[in-house]
């Protein structure tokens, strides 16, 4: 008798995902609800009073949240510590402010002392760059679903070759989100990250100064501006000097990043790239429309957050999130 449900179980599970309630790969709305049914609010809390003195913060968060989900997928395995025999992501080249590692502790602790080894650190990492972002509207700009675990390995390989540099042109960034489930539409909208936050020279000097190894710079930036660009960045060495991707609005989180890249002025070739490809390039143009951007925004957030999750009781809830449970 039992066995007769069976198919229509797979079936009926099927159907659901074609409905779209699987997609996220097991995560939920309000996980904790039972569990820690403050642990959102104090996310938000912490995150909110620092953002209040640090306006930084949402750009490092964000990022954050993006590095993790884009190695061994959102598992916190970007908080990691190295050990005496790994190299953790942390320490890769594509380095993360410290700030942000600092406010996801102080989080942390607080969700410890209210619900002890309950909350994931993946999930405060989603939660926080989430309500980072709100404290400039005083709400949730996308929604966060909840019930990641916390993966047990990092290593700062994994970093280099999964995160996108730089350098990358459309098809190597079309390749690079595409292992992650991600399309073209994800990339532009979620490149539009750079709406908000700061650059080191070093990581767009060879734009301005040695593009093609004969002292020249990159044709496609438009000249005034790498002229501009010059005299924050004094030479291709500077590696310490910060400059804003969307200099006019750098901590407002908005649409204007798409003016930014429309008029050749993306700090990257990877902002740059976007307008080579006509699908793409269509794309940027849709999204100078402000609403158009929040609305997609929200949706590809919601697809990064949910990159090769761990969720029942795969992984752990790491007690300290630099280090493994012992
Ligand atoms: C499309 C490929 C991408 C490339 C090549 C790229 C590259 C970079 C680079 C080189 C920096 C500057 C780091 C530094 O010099 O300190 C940066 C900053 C940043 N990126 Fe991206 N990124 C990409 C996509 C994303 C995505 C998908 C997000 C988030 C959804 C994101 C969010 C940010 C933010 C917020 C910052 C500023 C960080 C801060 O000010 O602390 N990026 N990115
Ligand atoms: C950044 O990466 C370098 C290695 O490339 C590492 O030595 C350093 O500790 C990392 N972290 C910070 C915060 O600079
Ligand atoms: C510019 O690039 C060329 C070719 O890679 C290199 O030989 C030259 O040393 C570079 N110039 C500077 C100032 O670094
Ligand atoms: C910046 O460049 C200097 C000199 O080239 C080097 O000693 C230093 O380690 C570099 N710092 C980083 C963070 O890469
Ligand atoms: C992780 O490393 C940082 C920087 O080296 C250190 O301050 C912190 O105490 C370490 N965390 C743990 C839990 O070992």
């Amino acid at each position: 008798m039992r066995t007769t449900y069976l198919p229509l179980l797979v079936f009926g599970l099927a159907v659901l995902c074609v409905v779209g309630v699987c997609q996220a790969g097991g995560l939920r709305k309000n996980f904790y609800k039972t569990s820690c049914p403050h642990a959102e609010e104090i996310v938000k809390n912490v995150v909110w009073k620092r953002v209040a003195s640090d306006s930084g913060l949402p750009a490092a968060l964000v990022r954050m949240h993006f590095h993790d989900c884009f190695v061994r997928g959102c598992d916190a395995s970007v908080l990691l510590n190295s050990t005496k025999n790994n190299k953790a992501e942390k320490d890769a080249p594509p380095n993360l402010t410290l700030d942000g590692f600092a406010v996801i502790d102080e989080v942390k602790t607080a969700v410890e002392k209210a619900c002890p080894g309950v909350v994931s650190c993946s999930d405060i990492i989603a939660l926080a760059a989430r309500d980072s972002v709100a404290f400039q509207f005083k709400k949730p700009m996308w929604e966060v679903l909840t019930g990641r675990r916390d993966g047990t390995v990092s290593r700062a390989s994994e970093a280099v070759s999964n995160i996108p540099p730089p350098t990358f042109n459309f098809a190597s960034l079309k390749q690079n989100f595409a292992k992650k489930g991600l399309t073209v539409h994800d990339l532009v909208v979620l490149s539009g990250a750079h709406t908000i936050g700061q650059a080191h020279c070093n990581s767009f000097s060879k734009r301005l100064y040695n593009f093609s190894g004969k002292g020249d710079a990159d044709p496609s930036l438009d000249p005034k501006y790498a002229a501009f660009l010059r005299t924050k960045c004094r030479s291709l060495s500077d590696n310490t000097t910060q400059v804003f991707m969307d200099p006019n609005s750098g901590v407002s989180f908005d649409s204007h990043y798409y003016a930014v890249v429309k008029q050749h002025k993306g700090l990257f070739q990877s902002d740059a790239a976007l307008l080579t490809n006509k699908i793409s390039s269509k794309i940027v143009t849709e999204l100078l429309n402000q609403n158009t951007f929040f609305t997609e925004f929200a949706q590809s957030m919601k697809k990064m957050g949910a990159i090769e999750v761990l969720t029942g009781s795969s992984g752990q809830v790491r007690k300290k999130c630099a280090v493994v449970n012992p």
